[in-house]
């Protein structure tokens, strides 16, 4: 994979994919721009280079339909704040003779964003000859869409067979340098903990780390299918049935690999979330049976520490609650304040994990923060990404 410094840009139009999908609020306000920040870098580098930029973007699932609440343009007004003296030309579509005439004009050090690229479902099929109507008029393609490159979309993949010099923009070669290290080189002790509802989401990631990590820290509701799995009523809790058979599959891997794989040992327990109350801490078997697991409770919260403080290398993706209702987010910041305090190289992926982190003010103490959850948790679980691969 090349490195966008290796390659001329100046006067050369580029095709900058990045993943700005920035959480927007009912008035169409960016609630947080840390991905438009994340690519800055990359975006001032090729500004000051002399590039003519053409930047892509996806924000949102429209589903293959142009709907204006789900626009690029507040990003381009983002953008054209966070960049003073630098023209953003907003395009008014993603392809076609308008954005074309838009590209041939570009003055080096101008940007033209696109429309979000998903307002043509083109963009999710990879479709050959719309990922070629993208390339058109780009003589380089850089990609700093981490976030985006566990999907073999057009933008991120189809685009590359268009154009012959590609590279990583600043952003990529971070994200990959510390998720190589964790997945292909980790000290050990490893430990990955991982939360969140469902193991649905996860399954590839166990199906890696039961046989690469030294411990599996379980929480967040998808422990309670392991913990069905294992024969215990868990009450009210959260149980994904038919995920039923591959969480023993997993179970068993741990065992063969002689893993330590922790459950939670106790459980915050409520009889409904939206009350925001906790009703009863349990540890014993059944869980009271009128009663949901919402957080782990004290002892695990105490035990998971002990691992993370002998960790040398810490992979994170997951609440261990419910993290948004206060009462129910203790496991989720204490462990968050462990990871901080561990000395481990740590990498955290995920909104509500991240969320975490700078919640408990302790993200300067975080080795790496990824801006993408699902795409490091492919990452993790794969060793590497479409979107990565599409660079050659
Ligand atoms: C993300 O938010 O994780 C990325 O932008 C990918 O979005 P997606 O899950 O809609 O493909």
């Amino acid at each position: 994979m090349k490195f966008l410094e290796q390659i001329e840009v100046k006067g050369r139009t580029v095709f900058l994919r990045v993943d700005f999908n920035v959480p927007l609020d009912e008035n169409l306000n960016i609630r947080d721009d840390t991905r438009i920040q994340a690519s800055l870098p990359t975006i001032k580098y090729l500004v000051q280079k002399g590039a003519k930029l053409v930047v892509a973007s996806h924000l949102g699932r429209p589903k293959g339909q142009f709907n204006p609440k789900m626009s690029l343009k507040p990003v381009a007004a983002r953008l054209e704040q966070l960049l003073p003296g630098t023209k953003v030309i907003m395009a008014p579509d993603v392809i076609g003779d308008e954005v074309n005439h838009l590209k041939s004009n570009l003055k080096d050090g101008q940007i033209l964003l696109l429309e979000n690229v998903r307002f043509y479902k083109q963009e999710t099929d990879n479709d050959p000859e719309f990922s070629r109507k993208l390339a058109e008029g780009c003589d380089v393609f850089i990609n700093d869409a981490f976030g985006s490159c566990h999907r073999a979309h057009a933008s991120v993949v189809g685009v590359a067979s268009f154009i012959k010099q590609k590279a990583a923009g600043y952003l990529l070669l971070k994200e990959v340098n510390y998720l190589s290290k964790i997945t292909h080189n980790p000290e050990k002790p490893y430990v990955a903990i991982l939360g969140g509802a469902k193991i649905e989401d996860k399954i590839p990631v166990l199906k890696s780390l039961v046989t690469k990590a030294d411990v599996l820290l379980i929480g967040g509701a998808m422990a309670y299918t392991f913990l069905r799995a294992q024969g215990k009523q868990v009450g009210k809790s959260l149980v994904e049935d038919d995920k039923l058979e591959i969480a023993r599959e997993i179970l068993k891997k741990a065992e063969e690999s002689q893993i330590k794989f922790l459950l939670p040992l106790d459980h915050v327990m409520t009889a409904s979330i939206e009350s925001g109350v906790v009703n009863q801490i349990a540890e014993h078997y059944p869980l009271p049976e009128d009663l949901m697991g919402v957080d782990i409770g004290p002892k695990t919260i105490e035990e998971y520490k002990k691992q993370i403080k002998i960790a040398k290398t810490i992979f994170w993706n997951g609440p261990l609650g419910v993290f948004e209702v206060k009462a129910f987010s203790t496991g989720t910041v204490e462990i968050a304040k462990a990871v901080a305090d561990s000395g481990a190289l740590s990498v955290v992926g995920g909104g509500d994990s991240i969320a975490a982190i700078h919640q408990t003010g302790v993200a300067d103490k975080i080795s790496h923060i990824s801006t993408g959850g699902g795409a490091s948790l492919e990452y993790v679980a794969y060793g590497t990404l479409p979107g990565i691969e599409a660079l050659g």
